[in-house]
């Protein structure tokens, strides 16, 4: 297996391992070090199908069960796809179109996602319907000591809805959620200054998607320091952008980046993605990393 670094931001290409093959112990050790340098590992010209695509991800932690537009025979692969048949959307058509990270808003929260492409909306010859990523690891690092002194040990509040309905804001056809759905999902906090369990490096860990406050603020002055600590993120410096071909597998490590699928193309260029959703459940396991990542030590 080689890893290759494609950005000194984010970002690196994996060869030399077939993902419909089970993956070795060494392999797998591998990657979970490439996660916590790289952030975003890209396996091209791998069209691997949903039971591969489960296989592989389950090496990283529990996957999520999808509650609706998964596979058909794998019900922990979504369908992310604007790709209409019968008169009927075979997937979920604007699924992360906003700046966040996945299941912030879990007690567990989430490791890692995995996509597979298998159509990607072209136009002019370019590929449409990248996904954007930044890096909240170095991010932090950047950070002026006073904030980090004064937000060492705070935590802030993630909440399911707040993306829900920042997407039907947006125009999504998503239906607001019933109260049984808003009382199965209460908001949890979580560190905002999260170390990363691969890396040990701090990274912020707030989102524009999911966090609804910092709690140890003054409302106000959460709302001022979040405007604050999102900006400093988005700077250009930490940005990196995946501009997807057909077979590529991409993973990445949500600890320590935020992600946001490019909106740029119409509903007539077709988009379909199968993702599986890792939890963090393992990574945050002692013996586990310690034996998986003393494998390539
Ligand atoms: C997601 O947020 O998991 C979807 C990303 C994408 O489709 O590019």
């Amino acid at each position: 297996m080689r890893i290759e670094p494609v950005n000194a931001t984010l970002g690196a290409t994996v060869t030399g391992v077939d993902l419909e093959q089970p993956l070795s112990d060494a392999d797998l050790a591998g990657l979970l070090r490439a996660l916590g340098q790289y952030g975003v590992l890209c396996f091209p010209g791998q069209l691997i199908e949903a039971q591969a695509l489960r296989d592989f991800s389950s090496r990283f932690g529990s996957l999520q069960m999808i509650s609706s537009k998964s596979d058909i025979n794998v019900p922990e692969v979504s369908i992310l796809s604007n790709v209409v048949e019968g008169g009927r959307l075979i997937g979920t058509p604007d699924a992360g179109q906003d700046w966040h990270t996945d299941m912030t808003y879990n007690r567990v929260p989430g490791f890692v996602n995995v996509l597979v492409a298998h159509k990607v909306p072209m136009r002019d010859g370019k590929p449409l319907g990248g996904t954007a990523f930044t890096n909240t690891q170095a991010a932090y690092d950047d950070l002026p000591a006073e904030i980090k002194t004064q937000l060492a040990n705070a935590t802030a509040l993630h909440d399911h809805n707040q993306f829900q309905e920042l997407m039907r804001r947006k125009g999504s056809q998503r239906p607001p959620q019933t109260e049984a759905q808003l009382r199965a999902r209460p908001p949890v906090s979580h560190p905002l200054f999260l170390t990363h369990p691969i890396s040990g490096r701090k990274v912020i860990y707030v989102n524009p998607g999911f966090t609804a406050r910092i709690n140890e603020l003054a409302p106000t002055e959460s709302d001022d320091m979040l405007k604050y600590l999102y900006a400093h993120v988005m700077q250009p410096k930490y940005a990196y952008t995946h501009h997807w071909s057909v077979g590529d597998v991409l993973m990445w490590d949500h600890l320590g980046t935020w992600h946001c699928a490019l909106a740029d193309y119409a509903p007539h260029e077709f988009r379909l993605m199968k993702r599986c959703q890792v939890m963090a459940d393992k990574v945050f396991d002692a013996p586990f990393l310690r034996e998986k990542l003393l494998a390539t030590a």
